[in-house]
C-alpha cells in the first residue's frame, strides 16, 4: 500500500471510530488540519522538481478528496444517528386513548320540555312563561275554585309566608293552570277593540313550567313539571282537543301506533272534564292505558274571569306532566332518578 493509500484507510478508520461530532472534528484535524498528515505532505512538495510536483500534487489531491468524502459521509451518518435518537426519544404513542373533557348535555326533562314546545309551536301555539310563586286568585279563585271550596284539597299546597293584596297567602303554583287566566287576560286586554267587533285572534298557547305539591314517592316529586294548553275561540270544541292532543302524542312519541281516549273526570275549571289516556299498540308499553293529561272545556266562569264573554268564546284546556311524558318516552320507571343528578343516569340521554 502506498503512503497515500494508507492515509486514506487510516482516515476512514479514525472517522469510523469517532462516535460524536466533536470526536470527528478532532479526527479531521489529524489529516486535514494545519499540522495534519496531508498538510505536511503538501509542505514537503516544496523540495520536489516541477515535474515531480505535478504528479505528486495530483496524487495528493486525489487522496485529499477521498479523505474529505469519508469525512462528509461520517458527518452525515452521525447526524442521521442523532436525529434517529431524538425521534425515538420524543416519539408519541398515537394509540393511547386521548384525555377527554367531559361533554355536557341537556337534562332529559329539558329535552322533553323542548320537544313539547317545538311540537306545539309547529301547530300554531304560542309559548308563555309565568311565575312559580302565584297569588290565590290566579292559582285558585280565577279557576272557579273559591276559598274554602272542597276541590282545593285535591292538591296539597305549599304556602308562602306572605299575603297578597287580598290578604290571602301566596303559594307555590300547584299546576300551570293559572297561566290560562294570566295569559288570556293579557290577550283579551290587548285585543279588546278587536274583540268588540268580533275579530279577536284566537288564544292558542302552551305554558310549560315548574309546579309544586306536597307529595313524594316513585311517581311524585314535590317539584315537577307541567305544561298547560289553552285554545279559546268562537267555535273550538272537543274534536279540536282530541285532534290536537293526539297529533301532539304522535309527534312526541314518534309513532302513529297509538290510540287516545277521554275518561270522565272533574276539575273545577273545566266542564265537562276528562282525563286523557293513551295506549300504544306495540312496544314495551303496548296494551296499557296510560294517563297523560287532565283536560276539559273551559268553564264559563273561567272564560268570564279571562275578561271574555262566555256566550261568545269557548274552548278547551289541558294540563300534562312533562316528567311523566319523559318517563314514558325514555322508559324510566322512577321519577326520582331525574332529580338525583347521577351522571351515569343523565349521560344516557345524550
Ligand atoms: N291543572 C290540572 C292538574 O294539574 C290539569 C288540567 C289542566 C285539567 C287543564 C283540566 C284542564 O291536575
Amino acid at each position: 500500500m502506498s503512503d497515500l493509500d494508507s492515509i486514506v484507510s487510516s482516515a476512514q478508520a479514525a472517522f469510523a471510530a469517532a462516535s460524536t461530532p466533536a470526536d470527528l472534528e478532532n479526527a479531521k484535524a489529524l489529516f486535514l488540519g494545519k499540522a495534519g498528515q496531508l498538510t505536511e505532505l503538501m509542505k514537503g512538495m516544496a523540495a520536489l522538481s516541477n515535474d515531480e510536483k505535478k504528479t505528486r500534487g495530483a496524487a495528493i489531491n486525489v487522496t485529499k478528496q477521498a479523505v474529505e468524502a469519508a469525512l462528509t459521509a461520517r458527518r452525515q451518518a452521525l447526524a442521521d444517528a442523532e436525529l434517529e435518537k431524538q425521534l425515538k426519544a420524543e416519539a408519541l404513542d398515537v394509540s393511547l386513548p386521548g384525555r377527554q373533557r367531559g361533554q355536557g348535555g341537556l337534562h332529559p326533562i329539558a329535552l322533553a320540555w323542548e320537544r313539547v314546545e317545538a311540537i306545539f309551536n309547529s301547530m300554531g301555539f304560542d309559548v308563555a312563561d309565568g311565575p312559580e310563586i302565584e297569588n290565590d286568585w290566579f292559582n285558585f279563585t280565577s279557576l272557579n275554585n273559591p276559598p274554602n271550596h272542597p276541590a282545593r284539597s285535591m292538591q296539597d299546597t305549599f304556602y308562602v309566608d306572605m299575603n297578597d293584596e287580598q290578604g290571602l297567602p301566596y303559594c307555590l303554583r300547584t299546576h300551570t293552570s293559572p297561566m290560562q287566566t294570566r295569559y288570556a287576560v293579557a290577550h283579551a286586554k290587548k285585543h279588546a277593540a278587536a274583540a268588540a267587533n268580533g275579530t279577536m285572534p284566537e288564544i292558542r298557547v302552551i305554558a310549560p313550567g315548574r309546579t309544586y305539591r306536597v307529595d313524594s314517592d316513585a311517581t311524585h316529586s314535590p317539584m315537577f313539571h307541567q305544561f298547560e294548553g289553552l285554545w279559546i275561540g268562537e267555535n273550538v270544541n272537543f274534536k279540536d282537543l282530541k285532534v290536537t292532543f293526539l297529533n301532539f302524542c304522535k309527534a312526541f312519541f314518534e309513532t302513529d301506533d297509538l290510540t287516545l281516549r277521554f275518561r270522565p273526570s272533574y276539575f273545577p275549571f273545566t266542564e265537562p272534564s276528562a282525563e286523557i289516556d293513551i295506549a300504544f299498540s306495540s312496544g314495551p308499553l303496548a296494551g296499557r292505558w296510560l294517563e297523560v293529561a287532565g283536560s276539559g272545556q273551559v268553564h264559563p266562569s273561567v272564560v268570564r274571569n279571562m275578561g271574555l264573554d262566555p256566550e261568545k268564546y269557548i274552548g278547551f284546556a289541558f294540563g300534562s306532566g312533562i316528567d311523566r311524558l319523559a318517563m314514558l318516552r325514555y322508559g324510566v320507571n322512577d321519577l326520582r332518578l331525574f332529580f338525583e343528578n347521577d351522571v351515569r343516569f343523565l349521560s344516557q340521554f345524550q
